[in-house]
Parts: C-alpha cells; sequence; structure tokens
C-alpha cells in the first residue's frame, strides 16, 4: 500500500504568475513569493519558467528569479523549459561567474506536452509526437548535467479545442515522458472540467502502464472540482499534487480556465485525516502561513485571495 504522505508541488510562481495580465510582476516580488513558500515549509517549488518572452511575458526575468531568491538546501526549485533553448539558457546561467554555488540554484527542469496535438500546438507550436522528439533531447541533456526532470501531459481529461479525450493517450504520452527519463509525469486538468469520477478512470487507465507513484495530479478548479478531483487522486494512490498559493493562475492557451487548487484548500481538506502533507515547517507545509501569502500576493495583484479556506480563515 503507499505511504500516507503527501507531496506538494508548489506552481504559484510560474503556474500561477505566468498567466497574470497587465504588467509585467517585478523580480523582487517573485523571488520574495518563493522565499515566502519555502520559510511556510514547501521543498518543491515551480520558481518559473525559461519560455519565449513573446508567448508567455511574465516569465521573462525568471533567471534574475533564481539568482535573487534564496537557495534553501535540499528544496527544488524547477525550472519549466519548452525545448533546447530554455535548457541551453538554464545551463549557461547554472555555468556563470557567480556560479557553480553550493547548492545550486536549481537542480531540476520540468518539460511539458499534451494529449491532443491541437493543445499541444497551441502550448508549444507543434504536434504532440514532434514535441516528444524535441524533448528526448532535452531531457537526456539535463540528466547529463544533473538536473532531475519532470514530466507535464496537459489535457488529461477534456481539452478547449477537441473536447473529451482519449485517456489511452494519456497513458501513452506519459509513458514516453518516463522512457526518456521524468522522475515524474504530472497529469493535468488544464480545462479544469474534471469530475472526480473522470479523474478516477483516467488514472485507473494510465497506470495500466505507470506505477502511480510515478504520477502527479495537477488539478485547475474552473468547475470547483479541484479539491474534491485531489481527493481522488489520492483514493487512487497519487501521492504528489500540485497547487498554488491563493489559488493563483490558469493557463494561456486554456481560454476561461481558472487557477491551480489552492494549497491552502489541499491543507485543509486533508487536515484530521489519514494523510499527512510533507514539509519543513513542523514537518508539514504551514496552513496559516500558506493563508497569509496567499492574501499577500493576491494584493499585491490588487485583488483578494480565491483560495476558499483563504477566505475563511481571513474573516475568523
Ligand atoms: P516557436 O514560435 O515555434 O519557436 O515557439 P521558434 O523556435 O520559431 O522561436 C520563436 C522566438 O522565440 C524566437 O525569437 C526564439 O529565439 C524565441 P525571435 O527570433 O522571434 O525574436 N525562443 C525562446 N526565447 C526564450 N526562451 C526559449 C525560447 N525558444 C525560442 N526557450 C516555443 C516555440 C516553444 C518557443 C513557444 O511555443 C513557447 O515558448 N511556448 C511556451 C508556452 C508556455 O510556457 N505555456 C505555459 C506553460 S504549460 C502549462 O501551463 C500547462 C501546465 O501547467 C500543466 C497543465 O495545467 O496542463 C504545465
Ligand atoms: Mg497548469
Amino acid at each position: 500500500a503507499p505511504s500516507n504522505v503527501v507531496n506538494i508541488v508548489e506552481v504559484g510562481p510560474r503556474d500561477g504568475l505566468q498567466n497574470e495580465k497587465g504588467s509585467v510582476i517585478p523580480v523582487h516580488l517573485k523571488a520574495e513569493l518563493i522565499n515566502r513558500l519555502v520559510q511556510a515549509g514547501v521543498t518543491n517549488v515551480e520558481a518559473g519558467s525559461f519560455v519565449s518572452p513573446k508567448w508567455v511575458p511574465q516569465m521573462a526575468g525568471t533567471a534574475d528569479v533564481l539568482k535573487q531568491k534564496t537557495t534553501a538546501p535540499g528544496v527544488h526549485y524547477a525550472v519549466l523549459v519548452p525545448n533546447h533553448r530554455g535548457l541551453d539558457d538554464l545551463l549557461s546561467l547554472l555555468s556563470s561567474s557567480s556560479q557553480p554555488q553550493s547548492p545550486p540554484l536549481t537542480d531540476e527542469i520540468s518539460i511539458f506536452t499534451a494529449a491532443t496535438d491541437a493543445f499541444t500546438r497551441a502550448n508549444l507550436n507543434c504536434s504532440t509526437s514532434e514535441s516528444l522528439s524535441r524533448l528526448s533531447p532535452v531531457a537526456r541533456t539535463a540528466l547529463d548535467n544533473n538536473l532531475r526532470v519532470r514530466g507535464y501531459v496537459s489535457v488529461v481529461i477534456a481539452c478547449p479545442y477537441t473536447g473529451k479525450v482519449d485517456y489511452k493517450r494519456v497513458r501513452e504520452v506519459a509513458k514516453e515522458l518516463l522512457e526518456m527519463g521524468c522522475y515524474e509525469v504530472s497529469l493535468g486538468d488544464t480545462v479544469g472540467q474534471g469530475t472526480p469520477f473522470e479523474i478516477q478512470e483516467m488514472i485507473e487507465e494510465v497506470s495500466k502502464d505507470i506505477p502511480v507513484s510515478k504520477l502527479a495530479g495537477h488539478f485547475h478548479d474552473t468547475y470547483g472540482t479541484a479539491v474534491a478531483n485531489v481527493l481522488a487522486a489520492l483514493n487512487s494512490g497519487i501521492r504528489t499534487i500540485d497547487s498554488s498559493v491563493g489559488g493563483l493562475g490558469g493557463c494561456p492557451y486554456s481560454p476561461g480556465a481558472t487557477g491551480n487548487v489552492a494549497t491552502e484548500d489541499v491543507l485543509y481538506a486533508l487536515q484530521n485525516s489519514p494523510y499527512t502533507v510533507a514539509g519543513t515547517a513542523n514537518g508539514t507545509i504551514d496552513l496559516n502561513q500558506m493563508t497569509d501569502i496567499g492574501w499577500w500576493i493576491s494584493e499585491k495583484l490588487g485583488r483578494d485571495s480565491v483560495s476558499r479556506v483563504g477566505r475563511a480563515l481571513r474573516a475568523r
């Protein structure tokens, strides 16, 4: 039986902030967000991405974010890369004058593709099979440079362009990502349209080929089912959940999709349960601190926290 320890991958600084309209969020604010999250106990945080700034303007400046943040030992500060160019830029940063330092600014990249060609085209400007051929050498170079590699499959339930997704395709794509060296594949309900029963059916299909210990769940909350989908994923044996402080985010290529499941909401839902959430604040991630961070960053962005738990705790 899988352990009862749940790992959180905090994706707010990347998946959250990448979707912010308006002016680019200053580097110092992104670095402070990452530092606060780590202080609250987070050990896996997506710090940003090395993608085309024409495609995702908010992620420009990730190199400076990596340099400005504190680098805590034992914390993985993953950087999303879409192609070899992104990895090359990261590797030259890591080997530049002030480097190598110990610990390194990051020890992990994330690579991504999708279960439909239409979505991959919108996100990466190529088909899914082309993206896999392009990503394979990226993974190899990263591994050769002592970076670990995490994979994403987007639109695992529904695609904004082609509708209902074939879970067999999710399984095939996830398998290819693992075969190219990803230590884990995160299954993304990008549109946030999935229901708990669909999530369970999808995981059942994917785990025909892949041990659930190598899978993670990545749920957006467009239809309000994200916390329920987290619990469904845990029921199916998944133990790693991607979430976003304050429920920040969306996806620039998924019209209408809202943020990731809020980290606060996941922490709250797992209180008084058989599960414990791993982290470094008294052995876990501190709910009150995460609530404060969710409000702090949301107010910097000119709005209220959208985390339901964040709002309830503030009102108390
Ligand atoms: P393209 O236009 O086909 O690429 O885009 P290209 O090779 O023709 O290059 C176009 C321009 O981008 C060139 O500049 C390149 O130099 C530059 P120009 O000559 O026009 O001045 N370029 C880059 N610049 C910086 N960093 C790079 C880079 N590569 C090329 N790495 C490309 C192809 C992959 C670049 C583009 O499609 C891209 O950047 N896509 C990224 C999209 C993205 O970040 N999406 C959001 C993340 S995925 C997500 O949110 C889903 C997830 O959360 C899971 C879920 O919820 O499902 C993970
Ligand atoms: Mg996402």
